[in-house]
């Protein structure tokens, strides 16, 4: 276990935030984590996956764990279903492909999401129809005060809208090593209702699609949509789509007859916050390095050398016009590093 000094974290955060670590770690093994733990006389520690979700706004003080636990297992099977665990470190997308090529079916709407498997649980990433506690079995996490291996089952994550226990009660009190899931090897459930898939797979022909079809659909409907972390600097949606309930819903649909909303229950609706964000002009605006992606609203992009501070400032206006636009406040998704 090396500790390095005053490293830069552009190609450790998605956004290419050019910020420093005053010390950083990589870990490699649940043993190395252990000892990064215990270690005394370094500063705060700040845990770093595939730094996906996050804005980093100055250099770190801290000492950065990077946490490159790497494997999959086979952990139970039969003939229907299998029980995969996978270490924190693996990349998301390249472990929905490995599952794809095995013929395991669940993960397939999740394709191409960026960063880690260890931090997908923190948010209950989801898109297209699928979240990850849809399969999601148990993790396993490491106790930073006793560096003691915690399972937590689904119950104990308190999944919600991007959102578990490891954002509320948990915050900073564990890192997440491993992630288990439930995956079926026959008779897969397709999740295939969402409008973009149904379309995409429509002008592809194919009427009985497999769930490798689903992976290629959610691809091609993410890469027209949502701009690669590797060309341009973004963490997927800033901003949570924010909640209305039903008084509120009634007087946004008066005025806006048009505006797309999910029903969520009687008295809550979501509102698509990049539908609020175009209509307030920001869609495709460009301020310095900062700017709104073209193609998704919801999405801020760095343009090659935005400061963490110029992404906030962005930020800030286009909240700030929601609210005044709309009376709807919206709030940040990623976890903005201050
Ligand atoms: N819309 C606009 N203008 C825009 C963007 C969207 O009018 O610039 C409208 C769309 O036309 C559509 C509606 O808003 O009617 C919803 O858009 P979309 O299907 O793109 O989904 P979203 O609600 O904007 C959410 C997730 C995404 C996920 C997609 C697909 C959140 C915060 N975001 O976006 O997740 O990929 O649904 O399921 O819930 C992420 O979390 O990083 C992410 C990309």
């Amino acid at each position: 276990m090396e500790i390095q000094q005053d490293i830069s974290l552009k190609k450790y955060n998605t956004f290419g935030i050019d910020a420093k670590a005053k010390f950083f770690c990589e870990i490699n093994s649940i043993d190395a984590l252990k000892k990064a733990l215990a270690l005394k006389g370094y500063p705060n520690l700040f845990v770093l996956g595939g730094g996906s979700n996050m804005l980093i706004t100055k250099d770190l003080e801290n000492l950065v764990l990077h946490i490159n636990l790497k494997g999959i297992e086979v952990v139970s099977e039969n003939n229907d279903e299998v029980v995969i665990k996978v270490n924190a470190g693996e990349n998301w997308h390249n472990m929905v492909l490995w599952t794809l090529d095995h013929n395991y079916g669940g993960l397939e709407n999740l394709s191409l999401i960026p960063g880690n498997t260890g931090t997908a649980p923190i948010q209950n990433i989801g898109a297209y129809g699928v979240e990850l506690k849809d399969t999601f079995v148990s993790c396993e996490a490491m106790e930073i005060g006793t560096q003691k291996l915690k399972t937590f089952t689904k119950e104990e994550c308190q999944f919600g809208y991007r959102d578990s226990y490891f954002k509320n009660e948990g915050l900073g009190k564990y890192i997440i090593t491993s992630v288990s899931f439930k995956l079926t090897k026959r008779k897969h459930t397709l999740h295939v209702g969402y409008g973009a898939i149904v379309s995409e797979l429509q002008n592809s022909g194919i009427t009985e699609p497999s769930i490798g079809d689903v992976s290629n659909a959610v691809i091609s409907i993410r890469k027209s949509k949502l701009p690669d972390p590797k060309e341009l600097g973004n963490s997927g949606s800033f901003f949570k789509n924010p909640v209305v309930n039903r008084q509120q819903f009634e007087n946004f649909t008066k005025l806006y007859p048009n505006a797309p909303y999910y029903k969520i229950s009687e008295n809550e609706f979501k509102i698509p916050a990049g539908w609020l964000i175009e209509q307030c002009g920001f869609k495709g605006k460009r301020f310095g390095d900062a700017g709104v992606h073209k193609n998704q609203a919801l999405v801020l992009v760095n343009y090659g050398n935005a400061t963490g501070a110029e992404i906030i400032e962005l930020a800030e206006k286009i909240m700030e016009s929601v609210a005044q636009r709309f009376g709807i406040s919206i709030v940040p998704e990623v976890n903005i590093i201050k």
